[in-house]
């Protein structure tokens, strides 16, 4: 895992939608996977900055979103399609026909999610994946226990997670208890994933992720066993990781290192996407 850390939440998200446009530029049909949530806002904002200020071309871009609660329309403020709207697909040139965003309102949920999974494999599989991470290591809604080689499926909500997000709601008995969501194992199979946290309110789920056993309990550690994975940390969000001097200076090495001598962290991929050590 490659762990930045920097002063505060700005520079994080800007750090990490410099990667979402460099991958872009690179492969202008990428598919990216998109999370909701108070953590990927910055990001979202500079993207759309980016788009209309340096023309970064959203056009043949695909969209796969992590999830969506049960119960909830489109139409309705709290859920994750009106999110997208609001905060970045309205913004941008994205076609609709790309946009995938898992349905709260099927018929049959079982039916939707064979279909989402295999509509990501139709699609050439996810470029990049943007994860948030809850306070109890949640990845997606992978809440603590669920398989590591989970697909996307019904969730039910932790109680934790449901007082975190409470505050989106007017009311709390108004969250939604179930969730449709990627499992940890289609989240896996992306090519490059990119993990933001902000503030001490994550830092104990940071560090567990980071530097703790991988163990379903923070399905966030499961991110271990990937190959390319970027955590973007605030100083709150690292402030309970115990190797923070050798990431700051693994960062401070490859980022002053002269151009003749390898950069992990800027080797390009196939998919255009930095290439991890
Ligand atoms: C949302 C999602 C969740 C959030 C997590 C953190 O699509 O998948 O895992 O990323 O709950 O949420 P925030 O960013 O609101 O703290």
């Amino acid at each position: 895992m490659r762990v930045i850390i920097r002063d505060d939440y700005e520079e994080i998200s800007r750090a990490a939608a410099r990667d979402v446009a460099r991958l872009l530029n690179s492969k202008p049909n990428a598919v990216l996977g998109l999370a909701t949530g108070s953590t990927p806002l910055g990001i979202y904002r500079e993207l759309v900055r980016m788009h209309r200020d340096e023309g970064l071309d959203f056009s043949k871009v695909t969209t796969f979103n992590l999830d969506e609660y049960v119960g909830l329309t489109p139409s309705n403020p709290q859920s994750y399609h009106y999110f997208m709207h609001e905060h970045l697909f309205q913004h941008i040139n994205i076609a609709r026909q790309n946009i995938h965003i898992p349905s709260g309102t099927t018929d049959n949920y079982d039916a939707f999610c064979v279909w989402y999974e295999q509509r990501i494999v139709d699609c050439g599989g996810i470029d990049l994946q943007v994860l948030g991470i809850g306070s109890d290591g949640h990845i997606a809604f992978n809440e603590p226990s669920s398989s590591l080689g989970s697909r996307t499926r019904l969730k039910t909500l932790a109680k934790q997670t449901i007082q975190d997000n409470a505050r989106f709601f007017s009311r709390p008995e108004d969250v939604p208890i179930y969730a449709v969501t990627m499992g940890v194992g289609t989240i896996l199979e992306a090519r490059s994933i990119l993990l933001v946290a902000s503030g001490s309110g994550k830092a104990a789920a940071v560090a567990g992720a980071i530097e703790g056993p991988v163990t379903s309990m923070n399905t966030a550690s499961s991110l271990q066993l990937h190959r390319d994975v970027t955590c973007y940390l605030d100083r709150g969000a690292a402030s309970e990781l115990k190797m923070v001097d050798y990431y700051d200076w693994i960062d401070e090495k490859e980022s002053s290192a002269p151009p003749t001598v390898p950069r992990p962290h800027l080797l390009k991929s196939p998919t255009g996407v930095r290439q991890s050590n």
